[in-house]
């Protein structure tokens, strides 16, 4: 009995030293602990054994179950230990690492520009409005006095749309080519005096290089007053006036100059290109200006008698002038952006810069 008391010793000793699991512990504690465990058959027959045995075999089995149940408890304590310590590492927070800020978006160049282009002109009496990117041909074309048969309306330049029906003239639906159709749908619904300005997209059926874009946008200007009334007569010096602060503002340059240069617009008469200084090289001649000095900005000029006719205005009561620009443009000179491409290639390298 000695000899099987000694085995189990060694057997729990060595089972003991291998597990690792506490489910695996709790099902040997009962092998070697629980009631129908070897060791206590051995302790409940110490009482039929001869006198003789009696007293050492059950002093042998009590020191033993003894120390067995130290042994156990102490590989327990172990055991829970490395449980605990395994699940706290796992869900370890150090909160002392700096948090993660949620990305946040920023406003596009255009829009920077958009808006710092309307917060010039609001300050000098101007007021925002919007017209449809999806125009009618009589809006962008026959309201503005540009003849029926003007290389604009041809198919490679005016992105057509096919609709469904189309009622009679003018009726056919485009992509607006510029924002000028929007003086007409203002002037339908308002009368003089009033400064009105219009950004926003226009578009062109034409290849892209790095100065041109089939998509882009346009800022329109417009300013009409009564004839007679005080400060009534809207002129090409108050046109001048106006843009030259624009500019001067816009690029915050207080040398900044101006010069009109006369162009044919079917909508304006007489009409006019305006280029300003070059912004880069102060008019010494550079890549920018293409060594003029100046550079072509604008188009402009004092709205026609047609136009004001088809909005049912009486072109003797009324004088005013109408610029557009490309808002593009701007930004490219402004932000020194090489293409125009850019500005709407997506490119998050391009992008993130503002
Ligand atoms: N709409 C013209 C263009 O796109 C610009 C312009 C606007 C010219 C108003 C004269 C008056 O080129």
């Amino acid at each position: 009995m000695l000899e099987d008391l000694k085995k189990i010793e060694e057997s729990a000793k060595a089972e003991l030293g291998e597990v690792s699991d506490i489910s695996r512990f709790e099902s040997l504690k009962i092998q070697f602990l629980g009631r129908k465990g070897a060791l206590s058959l051995i302790l409940r027959s110490v009482k039929d054994l001869p006198e003789a045995e009696r007293r050492s075999i059950g002093d042998a089995a009590n020191r033993l179950r003894d120390a067995l149940e130290v042994l156990f408890l102490k590989r327990e304590t172990e055991l829970r230990k490395t449980v605990i310590e395994g699940s706290l590492r796992g869900e370890w927070v150090d909160i002392t690492h700096p948090g993660v800020r949620n990305p946040r978006g920023h406003r596009h160049p255009l829009s920077l520009i958009t808006e710092k282009i309307e917060d010039i002109f609001h300050d000098l009496g101007f007021v925002t409005v919007e017209g449809p990117e999806v125009e009618m041909e009589y809006y962008n074309f026959d309201a503005l006095n540009v003849p029926k048969d003007h290389p604009a309306r041809d198919i490679q330049d005016t992105f057509w749309l096919k609709a469904r029906h189309v009622e009679g003239e003018g009726m056919r639906h485009l992509l607006r080519t510029q924002t000028s159709p929007v003086q007409i749908r203002f002037m339908e619904k308002n009368n003089p005096p009033f400064r009105i300005i219009s950004p926003g997209r226009v578009f062109r059926h034409e290849a892209t290089d790095a100065s041109h874009e089939f998509q882009f946008h346009q800022i329109e200007g417009l300013m009409v007053g009564r004839r007679g009334e005080l400060g009534g007569d809207v002129s090409i010096a108050n046109f001048k006036a106006v843009m030259g602060e624009f500019f001067r503002k816009f690029f915050n340059m207080k040398d900044m100059k101006i010069q009109l240069r006369p162009a044919y617009f079917p909508f304006v008469e007489p009409g006019f290109e305006m280029y300003i200084s070059c912004v880069n090289c102060g008019m010494k001649g550079c890549s920018v200006c293409k060594r003029q000095g100046w550079i072509e900005i604008l188009g402009a000029g004092m709205v026609h008698p047609s136009v004001f006719k088809a909005v049912g205005y009486n072109p003797r009561d009324v004088q005013g002038f109408a610029f557009g620009m490309a808002i593009d443009r701007l930004a490219m000179m402004k932000y020194k952006i090489p293409d125009i491409r850019l500005l709407h290639s997506g490119d998050m390298r391009f992008i993130n810069q503002f």
